[in-house]
């Protein structure tokens, strides 16, 4: 199948609907199971930042060897955690846009829906989707440092990591970082939803971190149509069958929008 790369890169204007290929349209309408994997750009429009965005992203301000790894909580667990306080707050005044009430939509429509995300900031499951795959962890949990044992309750000492009340090791948030492995059940059911769903939709992310980058190739491999939808181009861009050119919240709910209503 060829390529497509559609410039649907303008504001959503009232009634204007975005016109889509035909044989997208028809193979997604025809799909029994979907599998979608969000990056940071998905959360992009609730006012969450991306990491690599060239001006905006975390990266451009803060050295993530010097946050998100084992070895800077070790060396600085105070600002470590001090860290994520933040951007757990930030994440806490966030509210779930267009393209996250619309992937909770589509869990609905379709025989077999996986939503796979890397992002930690929660807002799938607060626009209602169920079941996310959260391959690289939650800013929602903690957990002991040294057992790995999730805690869920902890008081905040403003004297940075509480301690867990099993062993007395420092908490740390629940997040993968640099030099981790990803959670195993997570990565195999991710890797199981890419290699048997009839469209893989890669959305929001540089797909430059794996193995999370992995799973659109996978799916190909196996016989999915992979759709891509970014504003800008990404190492996955010449391997999509369609990539669609634009903002998550304003491609996904067109997208949806167009597809043939179900009787
Ligand atoms: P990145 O910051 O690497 O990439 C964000 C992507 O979103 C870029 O390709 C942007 O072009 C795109 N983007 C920006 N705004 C968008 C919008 N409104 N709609 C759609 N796309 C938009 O974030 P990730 O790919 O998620 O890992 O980064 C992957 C991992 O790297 C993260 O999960 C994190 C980080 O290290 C961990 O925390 C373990």
């Amino acid at each position: 199948m060829s390529r497509e790369n559609l410039a649907v890169d303008r504001p959503a204007v009232q009634n204007a609907v975005m016109k889509f290929p035909a044989e997208l349209i028809r193979q997604l309408a025809a799909a029994k199971s979907v599998a979608v994997l969000t990056g940071a750009g998905v959360s992009a429009e609730s006012g969450v930042p991306t990491y690599r965005d060239s001006q905006t992203g975390l990266w451009a301000k803060y050295r993530p060897q010097e946050l998100d790894t084992p070895d800077a909580f070790r060396r600085n667990p105070r600002l470590v955690w001090e860290w994520y306080l933040w951007r757990r707050q930030q994440v806490t005044e966030a509210k779930p846009n267009a393209a996250h009430v619309t992937l909770a939509a589509m869990q609905n429509r379709f025989p077999s829906f996986y939503l796979i995300t890397q992002n930690i900031d929660g807002l799938h499951q607060r626009a209602g989707s169920r079941d996310v795959i959260e391959l690289h962890g939650s800013l929602m949990r903690v957990k002991c440092f040294d057992e790995g044992t999730v805690v869920a309750n902890w008081k905040e000492t403003g004297e940075g990591p509480p301690r867990c009340p099993h062993c007395g090791g420092r908490l740390r948030p629940d997040i993968v970082w640099y030099e981790e492995m990803l959670p195993e059940a997570e990565l195999e059911l991710a890797t199981h939803a890419a290699r048997t769903c009839d469209v893989f939709f890669s959305i929001g992310t540089s797909s430059v971190v794996y193995p999370a980058a992995a799973l659109p190739l996978e799916a190909a491999q196996h016989g999915a149509m992979v759709v891509e939808i970014n504003p800008l181009p990404t190492p996955l861009t010449k391997e999509a069958d369609f990539v669609l050119n634009g903002p998550a919240g304003t491609v996904l709910p067109e997208l949806f929008a167009s597809l043939p209503k179900m009787h």
